[in-house]
């Protein structure tokens, strides 16, 4: 049992506790739907905050977890209160999800802090459902467990396995090539989703899931479990329980999320070949909580962990493998036998991170390799500098080909990514398989929203030659489940007036990893007569939520937060509403 701070009074007593006018407001109204008066006896009141919508498909399962969620509650003496809050839909949602991230976890926050709870299970599994929410609570800083939709099973397809994403951007490229028919393609849809959950891939959902229960801030198991897997439910019942628990000890979001949390997150993050969404998402989760996380932190703390994990898209696994292999447990455990896990860290469940998964075991060496012998060495994500990206730039080695990652090419820019569609496909196109595709305004205020486009598919051309990568650099995101040598991020972005804004047909540039250096191999005099002629691009909108984030959006290495969302106002009970 971890100690306890002081203990303030219960937040809902100052509601529901109360024997005046106030009191009779607060509970009767409650009463409406047949909750009992002993319910308003002073027991835990708990939050189920719930991102279920038919707009997110990967969150259709929710309304059936929340039943779990509030079993365990109601089993452990608390009162649950389940709520809806912005639900992101990764595959539905334009111009891109993450323009919205900052919206819900406002919406997380504002509900959370304005109604009378004393602690909260966030439910969250499509991409940004996760982080949203999370920072929502994290600048509320309550009680709060996070309980994860969990993937998709396996996608079948003619005796193979295919995964969310991954298998999209191949069989896209293939149809393109003339590969494959489109009836193939059509039935390939139909194979690919076949259960409750989210994509099957390490890609950003999986990633975030993992990255929960590396933080201490889901239950061991959260990441694997698939969405329709039994144990699924048994996790949520079981918070359900917990948060009860974490209630009467006090054991607040900001006793977990510390910075060796977020340091074991990071290394969990290269072991298990994760998506270049979670530099963004955790920095600004951290950056709410109180944790002065950096791009630097990324690159510094995971340097020299290997990817231990065989999944795509770095691998061939998906995560229904993984968690037959023993899921994130068995990963963290080879993290801790190796120096690289703060094994102190607390967690949801009043044990310390190593407590929780020294025991662990993994079942298949293929799927979750060991240090001695792992899946790729040292990969991680890489910080690049230099006069393109001054303020950082990342990429994923796992997930690029190993001979790019230095590379001298000359450029062939895109000014936007209706400039690449136009352009992409017409053999006249002049580039060859040594250009780098360059990619601009599509970062945070340009897209706007920082959409998952900067792993521009190849020119058809080059795919019939059998070009498979190319160096590509943008001031975009990619999808958790793309790969390639794709250079992504960069700060500042084309919209903000960056180098990258500057670049033009010809222009060469340098790409080193090794180095960490990305340069645009122009000189000064040129680039400062090119800014002198850049234009700043007016807001895509000038009224409502469009313009509030063109106005205030951060910039990537910044986690992309609005500025004046950073940090967390706390959990103070807001003056009575009558
Ligand atoms: Fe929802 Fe991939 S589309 S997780």
């Amino acid at each position: 049992m971890p100690p306890t701070r002081k203990k303030p009074r219960q937040r809902s007593i100052q509601w529901f506790g109360r024997q005046d006018i106030y009191g009779f407001i607060y509970r009767s109204w409650v009463k409406n739907r047949g909750v009992p008066n002993d319910q308003f006896d002073g027991r835990p009141v708990i939050g189920i905050c719930n991102t279920w919508s038919e707009l997110t498909p990967c969150n259709t399962h929710f309304r059936v977890l929340a039943e779990h969620v509030r079993n365990g509650i109601l089993e452990a003496g608390g009162f649950p209160l389940e709520f809806p809050v912005m639900s992101l839909g990764e595959t539905l949602l334009r111009p891109t999800a993450m323009l919205y991230r900052n919206l819900a976890s406002m919406d997380a926050e504002e509900s959370i802090r304005g109604n009378p709870l004393d602690g909260v299970v966030l439910l969250g599994g499509c991409d940004k459902t996760t982080p949203s929410i999370l920072m929502g609570a994290a600048s509320v800083d309550l009680p709060t467990i996070f309980v994860s939709g969990g993937p998709m099973l396996s996608g079948k397809y003619r005796g193979q396995d295919i995964g969310s994403g991954t298998n999209v951007w191949s069989m896209s490229e293939d149809l393109r090539a003339g590969r494959i028919s489109i009836e193939e393609f059509h039935e390939a849809e139909s194979c690919m989703h076949r259960s409750h959950g989210h994509c099957m891939t390490m890609g950003t959902a999986s990633t975030m899931a993992s990255m929960v229960e590396a933080l201490g801030v889901a239950l061991p198991g959260n990441a694997a479990y698939p969405a329709v897997d039994a144990r699924r439910n048994v996790l949520a019942r079981t918070a359900g329980r917990r948060i009860v628990e974490m209630v009467r000890e006090n054991l607040v979001l900001s006793r977990i999320l510390t910075r060796p949390a977020f340091e074991n997150a990071i290394r969990a993050n290269a072991a298990i070949g994760g998506s270049t969404n979670a530099v963004i998402h955790l920095i600004a989760i951290a950056r709410r909580i109180g944790v002065d996380l950096t791009l630097d932190d990324w690159d510094r703390v995971g340097d020299g962990v290997p990817t231990l994990v065989n999944l795509m898209p770095s691998g061939k696994y998906l995560m229904e493998d993984f968690c037959y292999a023993g899921g994130l447990p068995a990963v963290l455990r080879e993290l801790g036998e190796n120096g690289r896990l703060h094994k102190d860290s607390l967690t949801v469940n009043g044990k310390t991170m190593w407590e929780n998964v020294h025991e662990a075991r993994c079942w298949n060496r293929d799927v979750i390799h060991s240090f001695r012998s792992p899946f790729k060495k040292n990969t991680g994500i890489k910080v690049l500098r230099g006069n393109l990206c001054p303020d950082g730039a990342i990429i994923k080695p796992s997930a690029a080909t190993p001979q790019l990652l230095k590379h001298r090419g000359r450029a062939v820019v895109f000014e936007n990514i209706e400039d690449f569609h136009r352009r992409i496909d017409d053999p006249k196109l002049d580039i060859d398989e040594s250009c780098v595709m360059v990619l601009k305004n599509c970062g945070p205020k340009g897209y706007p929203g920082m959409a998952e486009v900067g792993n521009m598919p190849l020119p058809p051309k080059l795919l019939k030659k059998g070009v498979t990568d190319m160096v590509r650099i943008s001031d975009a995101r990619m999808s958790g489940t793309a790969y390639g040598t794709v250079v992504l991020h960069i700060s500042p972005e084309a919209a903000a007036g960056g180098a990258l804004a500057l670049v033009e047909n010809g222009d060469m540039v340098d790409l080193d990893v090794a180095k960490r250096r990305l340069e645009l191999l122009v000189d000064e005099k040129e680039l400062k007569a090119r800014k002198a002629k850049w234009r700043a691009p007016r807001p895509p909108l000038e009224r409502g939520y469009w313009r509030l984030y063109f106005d205030h959006v951060l910039q990537a290495h910044e986690g992309a937060d609005l500025d004046f969302l950073v940090g967390k106002s706390g959990s103070f009970v807001p003056r009575d509403n009558h």
